[in-house]
């Protein structure tokens, strides 16, 4: 039995993080996405260098994404890849960025999660899709607001698909995980905001100053327990720190 997984937002961060954990496994193969080249060869690791924000080429091509699986199989995509836009108030902010954060942070995701089920309802072994949620679409951050409206979308996104499967019995678990706080690029950038614009600037400054962020490895590891005992989960929305 093989374990295929399907990774967006590969090439650094929770993405890459969670690359190196299956790659370490002799039985998983791992399919990336992500915008950047990989620096990365290995033979069970397949890169694709895709733009996630152009939403007219994935829906043609997101079966193409997808790899053929053996009957048993076990298959996992992670809707990992995802922005924060700009950050600033609304009023003070420059709204464009608004859509790019919906389209990668919803709209792919919907995509991907819509090409999976059609592909893989019905066949036999572990299926799941495993979002990348955040604490942010659970409750206002000033300054956030295209992010914190795209994570409370994705959530619900994922309630709705998990509904969705249960009642058509096709075997497909889905789960929104809101990994904490992480080392990653996100933090860095989230750092570097205009204090004016974001009342909790010092906070952040705070967790990295105090070595309160969770590493890329321990995330991963607690995610891939999700995805590889999903019986073991009964809620949707789930949060790596209650893990
Ligand atoms: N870090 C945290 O504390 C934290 C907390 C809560 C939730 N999260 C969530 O966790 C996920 C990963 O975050 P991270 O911290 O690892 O972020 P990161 O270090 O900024 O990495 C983001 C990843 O997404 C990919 N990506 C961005 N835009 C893309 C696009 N248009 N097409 C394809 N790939 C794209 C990037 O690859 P390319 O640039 O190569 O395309 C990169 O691999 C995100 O969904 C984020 O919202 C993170």
């Amino acid at each position: 039995m093989t374990h295929h997984l399907i990774i967006t937002g590969s090439s650094r961060g929770i993405g890459r993080g969670l690359v190196d954990h299956f790659l370490k496994k002799e039985d998983c193969r791992v399919h990336g996405i992500a915008r950047s080249p990989s620096d990365l060869s290995h033979e069970r690791y397949t890169h694709h260098r895709f733009d996630l924000s152009e939403l007219d080429k994935l829906e043609k091509e997101a079966t193409v994404l997808l790899p053929d699986i053996e009957a048993g199989d076990a298959v996992t995509l992670v809707n990992n890849a995802g922005l924060l836009g700009d950050i600033g108030h609304l009023g003070k902010v420059a709204i464009k960025s608004f859509q790019k954060v919906m389209d990668v942070n919803v709209t792919a995701v919907a995509i991907l999660t819509d090409a999976f089920i059609s592909r893989y309802a019905g066949q036999k072994g572990r299926r799941v899709i495993l979002n990348i949620s955040s604490g942010a679409g659970k409750r206002p951050v000033d300054g956030w607001a295209a992010y914190c409206a795209s994570k409370a979308a994705a959530d619900m996104l994922s309630e709705v698909a998990a509904k969705e499967c249960a009642m058509d019995e096709n075997g497909i678990r889905v789960f929104a995980v809101a990994p904490g706080v992480v080392d990653t690029e996100m933090q860095t950038e989230i750092r570097s905001a205009d204090k004016s614009q974001f009342s909790n600037l010092q906070r952040f400054l705070d967790l990295k100053a105090e070595g309160e962020l969770s590493s890329i490895e321990a995330v991963a590891e607690k995610l891939a327990r999700v995805m590889e005992g999903p019986e073991r989960f009964e809620e949707v929305c789930l949060d790596v720190r209650k893990l």
